[in-house]
Parts: structure tokens; C-alpha cells; sequence
């Protein structure tokens, strides 16, 4: 595979950043994640935009314009030959001696890589995904994409162990997202709810599409935060993000949502946000 490793394309065994990397050793760093579907990128400008806010919040520059960016993606696409996969941009502060207070004018370290893999019509997306519940243990500005991942890492095994695929993380007695991705339910009476952005969550770029979609379609939508047990009383639920689209979710905790199945308006949702892709 192909990497870009500041400035240069180069393959990914020949990549090398520092062991003072801040991203490294503190993980002081911003990360985006775009999906690449039929050779194109899907809601690359919202991913983009959300780049330079997360590096607007922490003081960090952007590495390169966002001109050079998008070629950098392009340029990665086509010589890996990407068709389905995602593609990776992570940006650090830079490296300098380990010291909490960063010093002022570090270069930005600017990394970014493809993943290929299959990304429609995945098993998950077919069959529903099953979610727990745990307490939300994570940072405050979760609203910033930081590369600082463990509460998510630790939540995602265990909910492995436990025989989930995922989780559903709560904080002061309502869900906050997925481990992942963004969280919705649809309730009895047919509307789509999801949680306001603000701090406790990533503002989702999949989210913001799907939103869009709702309206254009005449679904009814409620930006509202809910319970585990609202969610777990809902006739539909499902994830989005940019490399899982919409999932159904078939259960949450020890309770299956609606029959057990994916419900019809997570797939109507499905395919509109798929055909709006392609
Ligand atoms: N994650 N919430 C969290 C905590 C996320 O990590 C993600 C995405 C989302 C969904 O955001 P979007 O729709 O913009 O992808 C919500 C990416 C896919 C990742 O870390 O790999």
C-alpha cells in the first residue's frame, strides 16, 4: 500500500514519524475518516470542514490547504486503486521534547492512508447490529475528533466479550452515540429522533446527510436526546457513520427492537443514502 507521510507518497513500510510525535505521546492529534464508494469520495466536504474545526479547536494548523488535501486523497485513491474503503487523514502537533505545555510554532505531522474494504451491503448492514449499554467515560469536547480513542477502544471490547457487536454509551441517564457512530431511534409514531449536537458528541458528517435526507423525503424528525429504556421502547433503531452508512440495530441490551429485524424505515433510509452517494 501507498501512504502519505508528510509531503511524500511512499509505501507503507518506508513511512517513519517520530517517537516524540505528540499524537504518539499524548494523543495530541485530529483524525477524519471519509468513504470511498464506486471510486468516489462521499460527503468529503463535510469531513473536511469538520477537520478544520477539530484543528481550530486545538490551536494545531492546518498541515496543507485544502486544495492540497483533496489532491492528497485523490492521489492516494488512485494509486492504491481504491474502488470501496475509506480513507484516513490524521493530523498531530508535531513533535518536541515530552512536555505537557507544547511549545509554539511545532510543525504539524500530516499522515494519511486507504483502507480498502467492502462497505455497502455488508452483513451488518443487512442483518442489524446488536448494541450495549455502558456508561460513557470519555473526555468532555467530544465534539473535537481527536485521535485520543481509548474510552471507545476499552467500551468496543468489551462489548465483544460480552456477545455485542457495539455500544450505546450513556451519560447522566441518556445515550451519547455509539462507540463510532452517530445514534438514532424511530419512534412508534413514525419520527426520526437523534440527539442535538453539542459537546458530548461527534456533530456526524453521516448524520448531517441523513438529516437532509429525512427532510427531503418528508420524514418526520426530532433532534432530541433520549433513554436507554425510550431506546429500547422504539420500533426502529440504527447507527450512522461514514464507514458503516446507516445499520440497523436489532437489539439493545437484552432487548430486541421491534420484531428483531431491521425495520422498514432504516432500510428506506438505507437506500436513499446510497443512492444519494452514487
Ligand atoms: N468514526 N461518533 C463517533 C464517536 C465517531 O467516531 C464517529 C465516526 C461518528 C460518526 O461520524 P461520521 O458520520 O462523520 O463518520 C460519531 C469514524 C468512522 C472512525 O473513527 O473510524
Amino acid at each position: 500500500r501507498i501512504v502519505y507521510c508528510n509531503g511524500v507518497f511512499t509505501p507503507e513500510e518506508d513511512a517513519r514519524i517520530s517517537i516524540f510525535d505528540r499524537g504518539f505521546l499524548f494523543g495530541d492529534a485530529i483524525y477524519e475518516v471519509t468513504a470511498v464508494l464506486a471510486g468516489r469520495l462521499i460527503d468529503n466536504d463535510l469531513h473536511l470542514d469538520r477537520l478544520e474545526r477539530s484543528l481550530a479547536a486545538l490551536s494545531i494548523p492546518m498541515p496543507v490547504s485544502r486544495a492540497e488535501l483533496e489532491q492528497i486523497q485523490a492521489e492516494l485513491m488512485a494509486r492504491n486503486e481504491l474502488a470501496e474503503g475509506i480513507i484516513y487523514l490524521q493530523v498531530s502537533r508535531g513533535e518536541a521534547d515530552r512536555d505537557f505545555l507544547y511549545p509554539e510554532g511545532l510543525k504539524p505531522n500530516f499522515v494519511a492512508f486507504t483502507q480498502a474494504k467492502k462497505l455497502a451491503d455488508t452483513p451488518a448492514q443487512r442483518n442489524g447490529i446488536s448494541v450495549d449499554l455502558t456508561e460513557d467515560l470519555r473526555w468532555a469536547r467530544r465534539d473535537i475528533k481527536t485521535a485520543m480513542l481509548l474510552g471507545q477502544v476499552l467500551a468496543k471490547r468489551q462489548a465483544r466479550t460480552d456477545g455485542y457487536d457495539d455500544v450505546w454509551m450513556v451519560q447522566d441517564g441518556l445515550v451519547t452515540e455509539g462507540s463510532s457512530s452517530t445514534a438514532f431511534i424511530i419512534t412508534a409514531d413514525n419520527r426520526v429522533v437523534t440527539r442535538p449536537n453539542s459537546r458530548s458528541t461527534l456533530p456526524g458528517c453521516t448524520r448531517h446527510a441523513v438529516l437532509r435526507l429525512c427532510q427531503t423525503h418528508g420524514l418526520r424528525l426530532d433532534e432530541r436526546a433520549f433513554s436507554p429504556a425510550e431506546a429500547q421502547a422504539a420500533v426502529e433503531a440504527f447507527v450512522t457513520s461514514a464507514s458503516s452508512f446507516v445499520t440497523p440495530v436489532v437489539r439493545i441490551g437484552d432487548v430486541a427492537i421491534g420484531d428483531g429485524r431491521p425495520g422498514p424505515l432504516t432500510r428506506r433510509l438505507q437506500s436513499y443514502y446510497i443512492e444519494a452517494a452514487l
